[in-house]
């Protein structure tokens, strides 16, 4: 997968402008809040279907400006192909590839792919269950445009339990009691088909992030990652049919306490996954070093798999990431990369020098200089 050309205009701070990106290693440097980690942004925005950092999608139309669009072309499978996206009256339009409209923003995922790698992530080890979450839910519909679907379904019938949850706190009645019956039967189901292939994915995550663990840390540390629903489904996710019976059972024996709660209390919007190292859980046990690491792995991982499933490398987005790394591990992730399309992002001028090949731009006030390295 390689993104050759990116346009911008009236996007966050970019008024108008366009990147030209080497199939190697693109650097975008220049000073803090100059539109750096903006262009990255746009970039992912391609891959994601929504920011990774906007609440809301009005933020990335330009302040004064009406609207914003965004333009790729890249190559996947050796063809060469066109997304756009506008947002326009604070929302997202509907996207076009190779000029035709899609029908959906689902549509458009999993057509580019890339891995985005930003100082926040360092928190997945920490953090609560929604970074995991949110970390395996993007990745996996980058590979799968189905399971984004289904989540957007598990969502929407959420809401609508969540408000007849709170509803029935208002006083029960026959009619809201077998309305919520089926909703609990269609949330036990989708969340079923979510759990399965989430804990698929970190089962083969693990494996390749444990590897490229001991490979970075030149230790013999393993690292494995395992999905963690409900205590009750034990860790096996082999039977579907049984992991809907576990939610829904979950769903029904508990009404009281949701109804009281206002809001449900069971199902994939609470799961997590743990991230063991030699055993022990690293939210507790890992060093900052160790923690560190680990998110470095579990991202490179992300793009391994990726090429696993896909034949192809995704884009991988560096944002801030180096400088942030000591020198053993920072020539671990320049040599990682190799042979993959790679957008960096610094403040540190010295990164042109440590990369060799491809292109660099100085980013000033939302505008690029392409610049030659020397
Ligand atoms: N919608 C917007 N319109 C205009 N400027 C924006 C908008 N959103 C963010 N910015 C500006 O973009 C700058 C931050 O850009 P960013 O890419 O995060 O900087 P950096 O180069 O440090 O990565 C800030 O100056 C901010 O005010
Ligand atoms: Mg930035």
């Amino acid at each position: 997968m390689i993104c050759k050309r990116i346009e911008y205009t009236d996007f966050r701070n970019i008024e108008k402008e366009a990147l030209d990106l080497s199939p190697e290693t693109t650097i975008l440097y220049g000073k803090n809040a100059q539109g750096k980690t903006n262009m990255l942004e746009g970039i992912y925005l391609f891959a994601q279907g929504k920011s990774h950092r906007a609440g809301k999608d009005s933020e990335l139309v330009r302040f004064g400006a009406g609207r914003a669009e965004l333009s790729m072309k890249y190559v996947s499978g050796g063809r060469e192909n066109t997304l756009s996206l506008v947002i326009e009256d604070g929302k997202r339009k509907l996207p076009y590839k190779n000029g035709i409209k899609l029908d959906r923003l689902s549509e458009m995922i999993g057509n580019f792919r890339a891995v985005l790698f930003s100082p926040e992530h360092l928190a997945i080890v920490k953090s609560g269950p929604s970074e995991r979450r949110a970390f395996l839910d993007v990745a996996i519909s980058q590979l799968r445009p189905v399971y984004m679907r289904t989540l957007q379904r598990y969502n929407t019938v959420l809401l609508q339990r969540n408000s007849l949850l709170k509803s029935m706190k208002q006083g029960a009645s026959p009619s809201l009691t077998a309305s919520l019956e089926a909703w609990s039967e269609q949330l036990a189901e989708y969340a079923a088909r979510i759990a399965v292939v989430r804990a698929g994915y970190a089962e083969k995550l693990s494996g390749i992030t444990s590897e490229l663990y001991s490979d970075m840390t030149g230790s013999r540390e393993t690292v494995s990652v395992s999905y963690h629903g409900t205590s009750r489904i034990g860790g096996d996710y082999g039977d579907e049919a049984r992991i809907r019976t576990i939610y829904k059972k979950q769903l029904t024996e508990n009404v009281e306490r949701e109804v009281l709660a206002g809001s449900t209390q069971y199902g994939i919007h609470k799961d997590d996954f743990d991230i063991m190292l030699n055993g022990r859980e690293a939210k507790f046990f890992a060093s900052q070093g160790q923690q560190r690491s680990i998110v470095l792995t579990l991202k490179l991982a992300e793009g391994e798999y990726s090429k696993l499933e896909t034949g192809e490398y995704p884009v991988f987005l560096l944002d801030d990431i180096l400088s942030e790394l000591d020198p053993a591990r920072r020539s671990y992730v320049i040599s990682g990369i190799k042979e993959r399309q790679v957008v960096i992002t610094s403040c540190d001028t010295s990164v042109k020098r440590r990369i060799k090949g491809g292109l660099s731009y100085y980013i000033k006030a939302g505008s690029a200089a392409r610049v030659n390295r020397d």
